[in-house]
């Protein structure tokens, strides 16, 4: 199944093995688009983590999203878009958008706006909020086919609920594979966390979800940020306990206990239990192995998983957010 990349259930589609993962694909992409038309879903790379996508103004395709990923269906999706000026025809762009959108798009931020068009994204979508999350994803598989599908497509991470998110195609069609009709092999996520997510309605912006672009980066474009509210119809998401493996996960371990994995960060002796999200101490990198190595963790089947501490600057804010969600810890 995961050799065959235009039909996960294994289609008529000739695996294409001559091909680098993520280089363009015409005869795949063209599937994808047909998928996506005929309302169909599609494993869809990006460069933060693989998504489950499917037409965000079709509340058939959206339900079968929820469905497969076993969402509850008040967590709203992220309508993926080409580019600003596709982000501008389904949500309201105000000077604070438009500023976020030229410095970091296409990229791995996610803004909260008013809704402008509530037919290209579909009420289930938008779990009946007035509001759309917009994102333009950097992958270049990502943007050519929102560029060819034209509208809006709604695609949250392509995990079953609750687990980690899928960074390799393997991971993403092992999880919601058998519900998608196309997929697209894009490579390992280079980012490897999912999108930051910023609130930008009335009153101050907010950061909904800590990610790649980091606070820094976007205070010094608008100015402080908030933090999400506790209403959960405005920071939807932020509830459940989320990316979480099977062994309990114990945070800012110095050393594993018998028994357990270890995610070590920075140098560390090497054993058949340790995992290095990074040997050099590097944020992004470890950023980039961190779901990946959470699974081969879980999978040695741990009595726990012991985690290093990571420093909570930059992009380390978003690991130890994720990290601590993964430990049952709710943000
Ligand atoms: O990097 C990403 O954002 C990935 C890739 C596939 O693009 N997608 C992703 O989607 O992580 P998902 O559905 O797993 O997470 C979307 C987050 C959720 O926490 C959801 O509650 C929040 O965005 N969200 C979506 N629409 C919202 C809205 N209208 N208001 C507030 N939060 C919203
Ligand atoms: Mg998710």
């Amino acid at each position: 199944m995961a050799g065959d990349r235009g039909d996960p259930r294994g289609g008529d589609r000739e695996p294409r093995p001559d091909r680098a993962p993520g280089s363009l694909d015409g005869a795949a992409l063209e599937a994808a688009v047909a998928a996506l038309r005929a309302g169909q879903l599609v494993i869809l790379p990006t460069e933060t983590v693989y998504g489950l996508a499917g037409d965000a103004g079709d509340a058939a395709a959206v339900a079968r999203i929820y469905e497969a990923k076993g969402r509850p269906s008040f967590n709203p999706l992220i309508a993926h878009v080409a580019d600003a000026e596709a982000a501008g025809r389904i949500a309201v762009v105000d000077d604070r958008a438009r500023a976020l959108m030229q410095a970091f798009w296409p990229g791995p931020l996610t803004l909260v706006l008013p809704v402008r068009d509530t037919a290209a994204v579909s009420d289930l979508a938008r779990a009946g909020l007035d509001t759309v999350a917009v994102r333009a994803p950097a992958h270049p598989l990502a943007h050519a086919l929102l560029a060819a599908f034209g509208g809006a497509v709604a695609a949250p991470s392509a995990n079953r609920s609750g687990r980690p998110s899928p960074t390799t195609y393997a991971d993403a069609v092992a999880e919601t594979g058998f519900a998608a009709a196309a997929a697209l092999d894009g490579g390992p996520c280079a980012v490897g966390l999912e999108s930051t997510v910023v609130s930008l309605l009335d009153g101050p912006a907010r950061l909904l979800r800590p990610g790649a672009v980091t606070r820094a980066q976007i205070e010094a474009l608008i100015g402080p940020l908030a933090e999400a509210e506790a209403d959960a119809k405005r920071s939807p998401g932020r509830l459940a306990r989320h990316y979480a493996p099977a062994a309990p996960v114990r945070l800012d371990a110095m050393a594993p206990e018998p028994g357990e994995a270890f995610l070590a960060f920075g140098p560390a002796p090497a054993s058949p239990m340790t995992l290095n999200l990074s040997p050099s101490a590097d944020l992004r990198e470890a950023a980039a192995n961190l779901f990946a190595m959470l699974r081969r963790a879980d999978a040695l089947k741990p009595t726990a998983i012991a985690v290093a501490a990571i420093p909570d600057t930059g992009l380390g804010e978003a690991i130890n957010d994720r990290l601590r969600r993964a430990a049952g810890f709710v943000g």
